[in-house]
């Protein structure tokens, strides 16, 4: 294996840059396969003594370069150049050649479809010019793009366009200039022809801003609701934390090559079509969420991650944590505070949780990094954004708007770090969060036991707060952490709830409250109040109570989820398959509640999903859990159908809008619909059938196909035909397809894998098509992944193999399934190591694939 692989940069070793560039002039002349890049740099010095200037450059074909207007013959180093004996302020000019159609990793200039267009972040534009490739650096922009007319009508990047014209040959050219100095990774260029939809946004101090979404050709009826979501974002910001743009134009492309989400390039954020394009017919309420969530986390980048940038890739967190948590608030002012919260909890319990129990366990400001791009992680953004949660619950609403405005004031400008961000907080607030940092530096999930005491004769209740962090594979010795924890206390004399935040310090906390008359019923984590597991003995009855009269939907959820888990653990492990009472009258009792609150009793109504339920107990008992879950399945289907279908009968959305209310709607009666499609009830196919005929928008239609799916109703495969010729040449709509197919529970999982990818609309080199078949297979259908005669993680192994040259980002991602093995049994384990060897015996192994596998083989 090469030496270079196993290099891993620390974030102890940081080292300020020698040299700094205040200012940069890229030309490009566009072509498929030799696209010229001049790139003018003004360098100026940062340190006294004669430091040599290096620059980060790959697969580049270097062209010549000049230093002060003269030939230079650079040192060819390890992933870039060396430069030496420099004068302290001087220009100067590179050429590079690049290959932007064959460039299938998506990462530097590609091109997407026809479209050239650009992936930077993180260390994407070393694969554009020789340069100093790192966020501390930062530089302003003037950008000069040449390129053919009729195929490139439209050419962007970052600013405000300064001039354009006509060259001989049926070329144009335009030169754009960014006034904001920046770091490379937020460069951004596109040329293509789109269709293009402008809108306008005047800013509270006036200033005039156009908007401009660009969108694939004959898609431009789909951009309305992204727009929307635009100016929606825009008002927030300046409402919620008094924050404006400041460019005189936003411009936002819609590309269907894409590793990630979106991408937040200054003035010119470059967008996976997914989160860009909807109308009722081909997107489902689901999509309009994540498109409305996705546009303002870019939106909100502005301030967060360019105006103050990051210092180094290990402080990540700083602007993606920030970012995520500024996204989740407006969405929960958007619509649902309550589902939006439990979407949150969902990711961190089953993605977040299981990736500090793994081999790539890291603190939201990892110490060590191989590839940087496998540290944009569910732990740096998600278990990130929990941790600005705790410090907005500490330290209040108002508190935390006086420490961001302070965080500011002080680095507009700046590349900085995350304890500027908590220096910030603490100062704006005058506490003391030194205790509170070791969030950034500590990996794994606490264990918070709670045990409560009650004395008759006083009346005083207390309550035991213990937290334990384990050890984990990346670190050993654990500290307890600063943490708010949100309770409810239940007196059931009188249904009344006390609520407190404790704020928790030490490993071992005792609380006391009273007096009470009688023993009362704390619930614990309002909100979701930190990222921990709960480790709580409560009786069925505490727990029935909590879910009728806790306050906080989280807290009525969490409860009723736990009693579910509770009894698919036992269930699981003794192989019983008669379920307890107590879980249908559950049942029961909420669906006679559920015009209360449609929302939370549909998403009360759902049981825990395979992956949580595999986050609760180690090893995880693969086979007894999904037979467990399915057998509770068809009990509550069989036993309740009367209440399913009355529920389901009762809902009527009229006509297709987004709106928290008729999504709930359509939310509630798509569970139904799943219970009912395993009813046996008669009429049931029929009627299944019915209701997909009449559906006039994609959330309901995909609820039919998705109850089908979980059911063994023969109607599934009928629909699907149907659905196919219907939408075969609408690959985002294909995708659904392919997730339902990929998704299915059969036993010739594999063999309609291979159908699946042979398919007309399958390409191995786009991102989407990969995650919806292989992406779905891996992560969402267990049984066919963990079928014990290791056929799909033999599948999967064959499947990175082949895709690792191609795009090692979508590799990486795929494998993480794998890295759970340490959780599985014992034949399992053996399975999956097996298949890590191979990968490692591929002499080509991608750093971000040979990262993961290594560290598994630990
Ligand atoms: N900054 C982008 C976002 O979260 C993500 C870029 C991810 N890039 C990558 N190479 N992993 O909004
Ligand atoms: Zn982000």
């Amino acid at each position: 294996m090469s030496v270079r692989r196993d290099t891993a940069m620390k974030l102890a070793d940081y080292q300020p840059p020698a040299y700094q560039i205040s200012e940069l002039y890229l030309e490009f002349e566009l072509d498929d396969h030799r696209t010229r890049v001049t790139a003018i740099s003004q360098v100026q010095r940062q340190t006294s003594q004669d430091a040599p200037l290096y620059l980060n450059g790959e697969a580049l074909e270097l062209g010549g370069v000049w230093v002060a207007g003269q030939p230079y013959q650079p040192e060819m180093a390890e992933g870039g150049i060396i430069l030496q004996d420099l004068p302290a302020s001087f220009e100067l000019k590179i050429e590079t050649i690049i290959d932007p159609a064959n460039n299938s990793s998506l990462e530097g200039l590609y091109k997407s479809a026809g479209a050239f267009c650009t992936q930077c972040e993180a260390e994407g534009f070393r694969k554009i010019t020789y340069f100093p490739d790192r966020p501390d650096v930062m530089t302003r922009y003037r950008v000069r793009i040449v390129a053919d007319k009729q195929a490139y009508p439209y050419l962007l990047s970052n600013g405000n366009l300064l001039d354009q014209g006509d060259l001989d040959g049926g070329r144009h050219w335009a030169l754009w200039e960014d006034p904001f100095a920046k770091p490379s990774y937020l460069f951004a260029l596109v040329a293509g022809d789109f269709d293009l939809l402008s809108d306008s946004f005047t800013t509270r101090s006036g200033r005039d801003v156009t908007l401009q979404l660009y969108v694939d050709k004959g898609n431009a009826y789909r951009g309305q609701h992204a727009l929307d979501s635009l100016k929606k974002a825009m008002a927030w910001d300046e409402q919620k934390y008094g924050l404006e743009y400041d460019l005189d134009v936003y411009m936002i492309v819609a590309v269907d090559f894409f590793n990630m989400g979106a991408m937040e390039n200054k003035g010119l954020n470059l967008f996976n079509s997914k989160y860009v394009l909807a109308d009722p017919a081909s997107a489902t309420d689901d999509d309009y969420f994540n498109i409305e969530s996705v546009i303002a986390h870019e939106y909100f980048h502005n301030w967060t991650g360019n105006r103050v940038t990051c210092r180094d890739w290990f402080q990540l967190s700083l602007k993606e944590g920030l970012t995520v948590f500024r996204d989740q608030q407006f969405s929960a002012d958007m619509g649902s505070p309550a589902i939006v919260r439990l979407k949150q909890v969902r990711v961190m319990r089953e993605h977040q949780f299981a990736e500090d129990a793994g081999p790539m366990s890291h603190p939201i400001r990892p110490e060590e990094v191989m590839e940087m791009n496998n540290f944009y992680s569910v732990t740096v953004y998600d278990k990130g954004a929990e941790v600005i949660r705790m410090l907005h619950t500490l330290l209040g609403e108002a508190g935390f708007r006086q420490g961001m405005d302070l965080y500011f004031k002080r680095h507009d400008g700046q590349a900085v770090t995350c304890d500027d961000f908590v220096q910030a907080m603490q100062d704006a607030n005058d506490v003391d969060l030194s205790a509170f940092r070791r969030w950034y530096s500590q990996s794994g999930t606490p264990q918070l036991t709670v045990g409560t005491t009650f004395e008759p004769q006083t009346g005083r209740f207390s309550l035991s707060l213990t937290q334990l962090t384990a050890a984990t594979a990346d670190q050993h010795e654990k500290h307890p952490l600063h943490m708010p924890v949100a309770v409810e206390i239940l007196d059931g004399a009188n249904n009344s709830v006390q609520k407190h935040t404790l704020s928790v310090t030490q490993e071992k906390q005792q609380f006391d409250f009273g007096p009470f008359d009688n023993e009362p019923v704390t619930a614990i984590l309002a909100g979701f109040s930190a990222p921990v597991r709960v480790k709580q003995i409560q009786s069925d009855a505490q727990k029935q109570q909590i879910i009728l009269h806790a306050q906080d939907p989280f807290l009525r959820w969490d409860a009723a989820q736990s009693l579910i888990s509770q009894y698919l653990h036992e269930m699981a492990g003794s192989g019983q398959t008669s379920v307890p009472d107590v879980l249908i009258e559950l049942f029961d009792s909420m669906l006679r509640r559920v015009d209360q609150d449609p929302a939370l009793f549909a998403e009360m109504l759902e049981l825990p999903s395979f992956e949580t339920l595999a986050q609760q107990n180690s090893p995880i008992r693969v086979d007894g859990l999904l037979d467990a879950r399915d057998c509770l399945k068809r009990k509550l289907a069989r036993t309740l159908t009367d209440q399913w279908q009355a529920t389901a009968d009762r809902i009527s959305t009229g006509a297709y809008q987004y709106t928290q209310q008729q999504a709930a709607q359509r939310r509630l009666r798509g569970v139904c619909l799943a219970y009912l499609a395993l009813s046996n009830a008669p009429g049931v196919e029929s009627h299944l059938h019915q209701l997909y005929l009449q559906s006039d928008n994609m959330t309901d239609t995909l609820a039919v196909l998705k109850a089908c799916q979980g059911s063994e109703l023969a109607l599934f495969d009928r629909l699907m035909e149907d659905f196919e010729a219907k939408w075969r040449h609408d690959s985002l709509v294909m995708d659904k397809w392919f997730a339902l197919h990929a998704g299915k529970e059969r036993n010739d999982c594999l063999s309609k894998l291979q159908i699946l990818m042979a398919h007309a609309m399958y390409s191995i080199n786009n991102p989407n098509r990969v995650r919806s078949v292989v992406g779905t297979f891996a992560f969402y259908n267990p049984r066919g992944f963990h079928a014990i005669d290791g056929s799909g993680y033999k599948f999967l192994t064959d499947y990175l193999l082949q895709t690792d040259p191609i795009n090692p980002q979508v590799a990486s991602r795929l494998i993480t399934p794998m890295l759970a093995f340490g959780q599985l049994d014992e034949s399992r384990q053996d399975l999956i190591r097996h298949q890590f060897l191979r990968l490692l015996d591929s002499p080509q192994l991608s750093r971000d694939l040979y990262e993961k596998v290594r560290k598994s083989l630990r």
